[in-house]
């Protein structure tokens, strides 16, 4: 196993070309798993995914890393760090499990608290930011757990489902992130 950064059940490497197989293009075309995801208007081509993933290696704006559960060396889903501005010293994070069976049982959770920590103490970013649709409880509850507070909602932003759905904006700054670090040990 080659660690980028490890946490206690989960690591995160960059994501391979290689790791384009059948089971990773299921994850981008099961309506389940992408119901919230911008990427399900449109069939998602092996092809396009492999191009997608080379594109990302050596990308030093984004992040995309493989989820990983340590016990097994199973790749479960990605998360992507970026597009990272330099400048406001801010990126966003955005994630997904595609194996259902490992849903709810706090992969998102650390996931998304190992790649906060790598943006602020590695990186020296200021924030970080995510947004997801209103339904999407898991999502929202994922990030909120890591740190993220909920900074605004916008109204019926989306299109999902025959409705329209709210876009959640949550984000998380270095100073709260050091004070919860604190709090809990
Ligand atoms: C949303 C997603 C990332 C959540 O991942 P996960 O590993 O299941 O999340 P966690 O286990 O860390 O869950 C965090 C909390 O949300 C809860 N939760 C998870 N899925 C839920 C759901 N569908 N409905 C309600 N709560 C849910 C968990 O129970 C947990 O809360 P708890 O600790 O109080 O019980 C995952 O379901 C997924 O990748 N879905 C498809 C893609 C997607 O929607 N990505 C996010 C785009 S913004």
């Amino acid at each position: 196993m080659t660690y980028f950064l490890e946490g206690k059940r989960i690591y995160l490497r960059e994501v391979r070309p290689s790791d384009v197989n059948e089971r990773y293009y299921r994850w981008m075309n099961d309506p389940e798993i992408t119901r919230f995801l911008e990427s399900r208007f449109a069939p998602n081509a092996i092809e396009n995914l492999r191009d997608y993933v080379a594109g990302k290696l050596g990308d030093r704006d984004n992040l995309f890393l493989a989820i990983v559960l340590k016990e097994e060396d199973r790749h479960i889903g990605n998360i992507k760090l970026g597009p990272i501005q330099w400048i406001h010293r801010l990126a966003d994070i955005g994630l997904l499990i595609g194996e259902k069976d490992c849903w709810g049982k706090g992969y998102a959770t650390e996931a998304i608290q190992l790649v906060s920590d790598y943006a602020f103490n590695v990186l020296n970013l200021h924030k970080v930011a995510a947004g997801c649709y209103g339904p999407n409880e898991g999502s929202a509850r994922a990030f909120q757990k890591a740190g993220f507070v909920v900074e605004g909602v916008r109204k019926e932003q989306f299109y999902s489902n025959g409705s329209y759905v709210d876009d959640i904006l949550l984000g998380l700054i270095r100073p709260d992130w050091n004070q919860g670090k604190r709090a809990t040990g």
